[in-house]
Formats: C-alpha cells, structure tokens, sequence
C-alpha cells in the first residue's frame, strides 16, 4: 500500500495536534517526525518530549527519522516516548548492524537513510535487516527544498535488489515530495511518501493530503 508519512516540520507548531488532525483526515497513514541535532545536520528541531507529546494524540504510526550523530544514545529514550519506527543515517553510524538491532531490541521498526551523496550499496549487508530504506532526495537539514532527480535512479536501484535477493522491505522517500514529483518515485518503487511544505498549509492540509495520496495511488509502481 501507498502511505502518506506527513512530515511535521512544516506544520505549525504551535496548534500541533490540530495539524496532526487534519493531515489524518485527509487520508495521511504515518506521521513522520524529523529529529535533528544541530551536529549531523545544521538545524535544530525536537526530540523524545515531542514524541510523548504526540504518542496519546493519534493512533497513527510515528515515523522518526534521526538525523543526529550518535544515535544509539537515544534509541530507549524514543522507544520510551512511543516511537513505532526508529531510522538512522548510514553516515552518522560506526556500527550499523549494532545500531539497527539495538531499534528492534526496543520493539520498534528499524529503517536507514541515506544521504544524496551516499552510494546504495553501503546499505547492501543491512537489507535483511530492515523495515525500510528511506531514500533522502534532498539534503537533510530544512523542509521545503528542491527533489534531486538522480534519487528516482537510486529508488529504482533499491526495488531491483529487492527483487534479486528476495526481500520485503519498504522503500521510503523523502524530501521535496509534490504533486509535481510523487508519481516518478512511485512508478521507480518509492511506497512510503515523506511529505511535508506539499501539505501542511493553512486551511488547504486535509485537501493537499487528500490530492496527494489520490495522485499517488494513481501512479503505478514498476512490476519485480
Ligand atoms: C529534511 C526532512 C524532511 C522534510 C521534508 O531534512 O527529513 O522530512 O521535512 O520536507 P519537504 O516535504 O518540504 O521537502
Ligand atoms: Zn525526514
């Protein structure tokens, strides 16, 4: 199935739980929350407070998506707050294969990220062991930024060593995700769609989410 993980960077932080509220009637199925440090990336955003904060709000799962350095130090404190899904950056970890079972030792989801730059064959030894590869297509660090068209490539690289070694997991995308963009990373195999500026504006959220899960699920995805 096409998900929506709506990114609430962009929302409006002060009226949380109303946005939250309106991307999920508009059909929205993760809410995708973006963990940075001012380390890993050069923005600061939240952490585990904002996690529990959101935990009794929605039934939706919470996506969270670490752009910080280090991140096994907090891995218990997200599973605490109630995260379902933890992802990490290949780039910010030493020990991936420790890091990812140390996600699933705190019975959530375990993903990894890739950045731009990175080639996807440093996640090749980790494929069996993930929930999801989530595919940056801009820089992370700041919503609103401009799709790198090279990502759908590097999507479809992903879904064909999927294929070949028999696996099942998702494809995550995220970063500059639009009307304009969303059909090429489904039809390339994207199926977990981090949207953030394309939805959440004011009195237009519930309608954005409801347009962009229909031209998502419209677009067909490659077949293998
Ligand atoms: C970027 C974040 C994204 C971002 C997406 O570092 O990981 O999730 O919020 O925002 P848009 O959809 O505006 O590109
Ligand atoms: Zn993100």
């Amino acid at each position: 199935m096409i998900e929506l993980a709506f990114s609430i960077l962009a929302a409006d932080f002060a009226h949380l739980a109303d946005e939250i509220a309106r991307a999920e009637r508009g059909g929205g199925t993760i809410v995708h929350v973006d963990v940075m440090d001012g380390h890993f990336v050069p923005n600061i955003t939240f952490g585990p407070p904002v996690v529990a904060a959101i935990r009794p709000i929605t039934k939706l799962p919470l996506d969270c998506h670490l752009m910080i350095e280090d991140p096994d130090r907090f891995i218990p404190a997200f599973a605490a707050a109630g995260a379902d899904m933890v992802s990490v950056h290949v780039e910010a970890c030493r020990h991936l294969n420790r890091t990812l079972q140390f996600i699933a030792d705190h019975e959530m989801k375990a993903g990894v990220v890739l950045n731009p730059a990175t080639p996807v064959d440093m996640v090749f030894e980790v494929l069996p062991m993930v929930h999801h590869v989530l595919v940056m297509s801009v820089n992370p660090g700041f919503g609103g930024q401009k799709f790198l068209p090279r990502s759908v490539d590097r999507i479809d690289h992903l879904r064909r060593l999927r294929h070949d070694l028999g696996l099942k997991f998702r494809i995550e995308v995220d970063g500059g995700i639009g009307h304009d963009t969303v059909a090429e990373v489904v039809h390339a195999g994207a199926d977990m769609l981090v949207a953030g500026s394309a939805i959440f504006e004011p009195g237009k959220t519930e309608h954005n989410a409801r347009e962009f899960l229909h031209l998502a699920r419209s677009a067909t995805s490659r077949t293998a």
